[in-house]
Parts: structure tokens; C-alpha cells; sequence
């Protein structure tokens, strides 16, 4: 019988497990939370703080440490367990570690029954969503990794300082690999409906140039904060809230997540950045943008890097 109320397994509580489970209960997105890691005292301490906050956060959301057999009932189990990329040189180094680790987080969910929407922010996380997909066995509509959405924030952010803007009123994306290889589709990108090429073309005081230092800056960022304070957490973790309300709240809005193409942009078989339409069943369908023909090559690229680093090691 169907619950009347929504839950979210976070399946690791480290920095953005728990950021994560913040923006959940701050948001007051979802009426329980379960924090599950091998570390148990760990979780029990992140849920007891959460819970000690609630009074003033206005927020029902019940958080507790559970266990395997918790998700269940889940509607959504998140998977941010694994090496985090400061620990290591990119997000691709870590595929090994992080495959083998997600392969056994995914067969205790499973084994518990669960039967909901995967959410993947474990890096790569393009190459841990498709393992997740391969290993659940769940459609490929009901896992999703988080993609370019912080890329996108982080794009938008900063073309927004650039023009001035409201960082809502830019329409743009990041696609490709959360990772080295992304591509700003800048060609697609529009503020207020006006293409920022076109803007930046008619006035003297914007450039290409400028633009393509912003692109760097977002595929460096990640790098940018860890430097500063270790690793990067609130970004990812208000990702994940907004992806996770978007199918509770069965939005339909479209967000740039790791989604499974099957011949969209003329690529098979791989997780990759893009824009979809996210509702309640997960993901409806991808958009397929007008790339111009850099972006297409770029984008071709990215993707050839992921299917040759994941070959190894998913079979
Ligand atoms: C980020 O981009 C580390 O993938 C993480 O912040």
C-alpha cells in the first residue's frame, strides 16, 4: 500500500551526505530522512543534530540512523559514499575505488526491496550512475546522477556577476562529464531571451573571451574551493534538494542531470550531463539542444572519455 509520506535514504553522511540531508530538512522537502553509513555513530550524531535544529528550521521532516533495510520504503535513495576527489587527482581517478564501493550499496538496496528513484553524487558520477544502473537493474529513467547540475549553478552564478543579472533569468547550461572535459553550450545560452552571443556582440564592453575565462573558472571551481576549505559540499547538497523536490513536487522542470542516452545527441549507452525533464516518475526525457558543431565535437569528446575510462572497469 502506498505511504502518504515521502523518504529519502542518503546512503553515506559524510560532507555531502549530510549537506545534504541540511537542505532537506531546512527545505522542508521530505517528511523523513535516513542517514545510513558503515560508520553508525557517525550518522547518529549527524541526525541528532539535525534533529536538535528542527524547532526553528518551521521543518516535519523526521531524521533518524537507519539501516539497509529502511530504504524499502524509500521513495529515493542517494548514494554519496565513496573516495573524494581531494583525496585523489580528478574525479576519474577515484572510478575504481568508487565502482567497487557503489556495487555493494547497491545490492543491499536492493536486497531490502527497494523499488524507487536512485539519486548518484559519488564522483565520477557520470561512470558511478551508469554502475548503479548496470547493478540495480532499475530503468534507466529512475537513475539519475547529478550531472552538470552544479556546473550549471556555478555558470549561471558567474554569468550573472558578469552581465549583472539575475542568475534566474539566464537560460544556460553545462553538459557533458561533471568533470574536465564539460562543455559550456554557450551557443543555446540566453539572458531574458536574447542570446548571449548576440549580446555580447553588440556591446563593447563584453567579450568571447571573457566568456570562455568564465567556462574555465566553473570547470576549475570544484578544485577553487577545495584548496580553500578541503572539499566542496552546500553546492552538491542544494543540488540534490532541488533535484529531489523536483520529483516530489512533480515539476517537470528541466535540469542538466547524468541521464542515460539511449541515440539522443547520437550517443548509446552512457551516463552523461544534459538536460532533462525531472517529475515524479524520475526522468521523463532528455532535451536535445541545437548544438553548434564545436560543442557537438566537445561534447563527442567527453563522451568518448568516459566510455573509455569506464570500460575497464564495468563489465
Ligand atoms: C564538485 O564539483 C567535487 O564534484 C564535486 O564540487
Amino acid at each position: 500500500m502506498k505511504r502518504n509520506v515521502n523518504r529519502v535514504a542518503i546512503i553515506g553522511t559524510g560532507f555531502v551526505g549530510s549537506s545534504y540531508a541540511y537542505a532537506l530538512v531546512n527545505q522542508a522537502i521530505v517528511e523523513e530522512v535516513v542517514l545510513i553509513d558503515m560508520n553508525r555513530e557517525k550518522a547518529e550524531g549527524e541526525a541528532m543534530d539535525l534533529n536538535h535544529g528542527k524547532l526553528y528550521s518551521h521543518s516535519p521532516t523526521q531524521v533518524w540512523q537507519g539501516e539497509y533495510s529502511d530504504c524499502k520504503d524509500a521513495d529515493i535513495v542517494c548514494i554519496t559514499a565513496g573516495v573524494s576527489q581531494s583525496e585523489e587527482v580528478t574525479r576519474l581517478t577515484v572510478v575504481e575505488k568508487n565502482t567497487k564501493i557503489v556495487k555493494a550499496i547497491v545490492e543491499q538496496v536492493m536486497n531490502s526491496g527497494f523499488n524507487g528513484i536512485f539519486l548518484i553524487a559519488s564522483n565520477p558520477v557520470d561512470i558511478i550512475t551508469y554502475a548503479t544502473w548496470k547493478f540495480s537493474g532499475l530503468p534507466k529513467e529512475r537513475v539519475i546522477g547529478s550531472g552538470t547540475m552544479l556546473d550549471t549553478a556555478r555558470y549561471l552564478f558567474m554569468l550573472g556577476e558578469y552581465f549583472n543579472v539575475d542568475s534566474r533569468n539566464i537560460n544556460g547550461y553545462i553538459i557533458g562529464e561533471h568533470g574536465d572535459s564539460q562543455i559550456a553550450a554557450l551557443s543555446t545560452a540566453t539572458i531574458g531571451g536574447k542570446s548571449i552571443i548576440d549580446i555580447v556582440n553588440s556591446n563593447r564592453k563584453y567579450s568571447i573571451e571573457d566568456l570562455e575565462e568564465i567556462a574555465v573558472n566553473v570547470r576549475d571551481a570544484a578544485n577553487h574551493v577545495a584548496i580553500r576549505k578541503g572539499a566542496t559540499y552546500y553546492g552538491i547538497g542544494m543540488c540534490l534538494a532541488r533535484l529531489t523536490k523536483a520529483i516530489f513536487k512533480n515539476e517537470n522542470v528541466i535540469l542538466p542531470v547524468s541521464a542515460y542516452l539511449d541515440g539522443e545527441y547520437g550517443f548509446n549507452d552512457v551516463y552523461v550531463g544534459v538536460p532533462a525533464v525531472i517529475n515524479r516518475q524520475g526522468l521523463r526525457n532528455i532535451v536535445e539542444m541545437n548544438l553548434n558543431m564545436d560543442e557537438k565535437e566537445k561534447l563527442t569528446t567527453s563522451v568518448t572519455i568516459l566510455k573509455n575510462t569506464m570500460e575497464p572497469v564495468i563489465d
